[in-house]
């Protein structure tokens, strides 16, 4: 009987995972209570990992680190200057959940230009029969500029459902893309803002992109604009846009991610009429979240049988 490959795993995986429990022998540093000692006793040896969370401590603890298959298209939980530093490749799962995401990212969009948990609060409570009709909302998608900051594979798969729903496109990002000659390419953010009835962040994460969205960046939204993230909290100063919706500097949010996750900022959970708030969800399906821990385990596959990696990430590829 051939022995099952060992992978250590350093963060929950929220995904059908029976199948990859079965032919991989699997060491749960997410699960010991002590975690030093656990690397200390099960380190050595190790040659892949997987999870989306791994700092540069953890794999100097690991010298024979080799591979971390993140799951998740975003790896702003792996140390990649670490990885980098200790010889350590890195790959992420994209593709299997962009429109996943830009489904979630439109769910989110329209309950919160419809207010969706509101009006449902607004029937259960009574408030219909005793106040009568809903008021007026103040924004419709067929006509409106969202602006997208981000135009990768999630945010071009988010823009399609926006053009489909009759809305102008315009974008921002490190520069102009190809292939999207009625969208608008805005150099900057603030200005993409001013322009932009809705705003969607659907940028990567980590130190690069941290706090882009600044009070003046949700000054420009306007009173009538309302900011959806499903990125990273990070690219978001949260403090700013509470502050923001308090003053009604902007008119509402539907957020599906924060910067400390699963911890919300007190603020934003008390502004119960004009945020919608969900625990980034984005890609949490069976299926999709399947297909990520079939794309995270081919690439340990092709790691232990010595073929090229599936989906590498750049700056790991290019060392
Ligand atoms: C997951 C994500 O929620 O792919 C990403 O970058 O944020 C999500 O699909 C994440 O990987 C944690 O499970």
């Amino acid at each position: 009987m051939t022995e099952k490959p060992v992978v250590m795993q350093t963060s929950p995986i929220v995904a059908p995972m029976d199948h990859i429990y079965e032919r991989y022998t699997v060491l749960r540093l997410d699960q010991a209570a002590d975690k030093d000692g656990f690397l200390a006793a099960n380190g050595p040896g190790v040659r892949a990992a997987i999870g989306n969370k791994i700092t540069a401590e953890t794999m100097a603890s690991l010298p024979d680190l080799a591979l971390y298959a993140n799951f998740g298209v975003g790896y702003d939980g792996v140390d990649i200057a670490g990885a980098k530093a200790n010889g350590v490749r890195v790959t992420n799962t994209p593709d299997v959940l962009t429109e996943e995401v830009a489904d979630t990212t439109m769910a989110l969009l329209l309950a919160g230009l419809r207010q969706i948990p509101q009006v449902d609060r607004y029937v259960r409570d009574g408030r219909w029969e005793r106040e009568g009709p809903y008021p007026l909302l103040p924004v419709t998608l067929v006509g409106a500029t969202v602006g997208i900051l981000g135009l990768g594979r999630i945010g071009a798969a988010i823009a399609k459902r926006c053009v489909a729903s009759g809305a102008l496109i315009a974008y921002t990002g490190r520069a102009e893309k190809a292939g999207f000659p009625t969208y608008g390419f805005v150099a900057d953010l603030e200005d993409l803002a001013s322009r932009s009835d809705i705003l969607v962040v659907a940028c990567k994460g980590g130190e690069e992109t941290r706090n882009l969205v600044t009070r003046e960046v949700l000054r420009a939204l306007g009173p009538k604009g309302l900011l959806v993230n499903i990125a990273r909290g990070s690219v978001v100063d949260e403090p700013a846009l509470a502050a923001a919706l308090e003053e009604g500097e902007i008119w509402g949010a539907a957020l599906d991610v924060f910067d400390k996750e699963p911890f919300v900022p007190e603020a934003l959970k008390h502004m119960t009429d004009r945020v919608v708030l969900a625990p980034h969800i984005g890609s949490a399906t069976e299926a999709t979240r399947t297909g990520m821990a079939n794309v995270m385990i081919a690439n340990v596959e092709a790691f232990f049988a010595g073929k090229p990696l599936l989906t590498e990430v750049p700056e790991t590829k290019d060392a």
